[in-house]
């Protein structure tokens, strides 16, 4: 049942439909599936080729570098984000919890392959940031559009030169979401000039490494994070 899924999914190509989370979700999936290791993806323009042969490892695996960080004990929060992650990405691609005999296995394989991937910080920062939201009346604002296409937007608020509070909103990759949840979290309480010595090497040191592909993501985060405090040393001077 789920080949044929898949097959279909690989005849149509018809996968602008998806964003990148979803292919990202699909493509863990994929070669989170015994006998199909599968798939190659080119994220940014969102075309996703079936290659089925079992000689083609992970391609984010292999190209991935990932220096992950220790793996942690899960708190209860975290494992259900987990799991409700997994349940999301499977069901996004057809396969439902009531249909499916295996689907507690698949799951398992799943988010097995995600921790395979990403440090559980990076995963537990994409899942569970409570700083992924908008902020209203933000003293300092920045929205860049990184040469991937995706936007980052950064907000804050200041008291006395230290930031108070921060949130970002993206319409990126996970990691982009994990990287924006972190500059958020590590912006508080700290001062405008501690801010403009934060490099992209200090979010993935904190993250436990990203894989190589993911590592300007980091960039993107730090830079709308810089830019935002200029919004701020601008608006104090006008
Ligand atoms: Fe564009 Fe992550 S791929 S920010």
């Amino acid at each position: 049942m789920v080949s044929a899924r898949f097959a279909r999914l690989s005849e149509s190509q018809d996968v602008d439909r998806y964003s990148t989370d979803g292919i990202n979700s699909l493509l863990r999936l994929l070669t989170a599936i015994p006998g199909r290791n599968t798939a190659e993806v080119n994220l940014h323009k969102g075309i996703l080729i079936f290659c089925e042969t079992s000689s083609i490892d992970n391609p984010i695996n292999k190209q991935g570098k990932c220096s992950m960080g220790k793996k942690q004990d899960l708190s209860a929060e975290f494992s259900n984000a987990l799991e409700q992650w997994a349940e999301d990405a499977l069901e996004g691609i057809g396969i439902f919890k009531n249909r499916y005999p295996d689907f507690e296995k698949l799951k398992e394989k799943a988010i097995e392959q995600l921790r395979s991937v990403y440090s559980d910080k990076t995963i537990d920062m994409f899942l569970t940031s409570k700083d992924n939201r908008r902020m209203d009346c933000p003293d300092g604002f920045a929205r860049i559009t990184g040469p991937c296409g995706d936007t980052m937007e950064i907000f804050l608020k200041v008291d006395s030169g230290v930031i108070v509070d921060s949130s970002f909103q993206t319409d990126g990759c996970s990691p982009s979401k994990a990287c924006g949840g972190m500059v958020a979290q590590m912006a508080k309480g700290k001062s405008i000039g501690k801010i403009k010595e934060l490099t992209a090497q200090d979010v993935l040191d904190v993250l436990g490494g990203l894989p190589e592909e993911s590592k300007h993501c980091a960039l993107l985060a730090v830079d709308t994070l810089k830019e935002a405090v200029e919004d701020i040393v601008k608006r104090e001077k006008s």
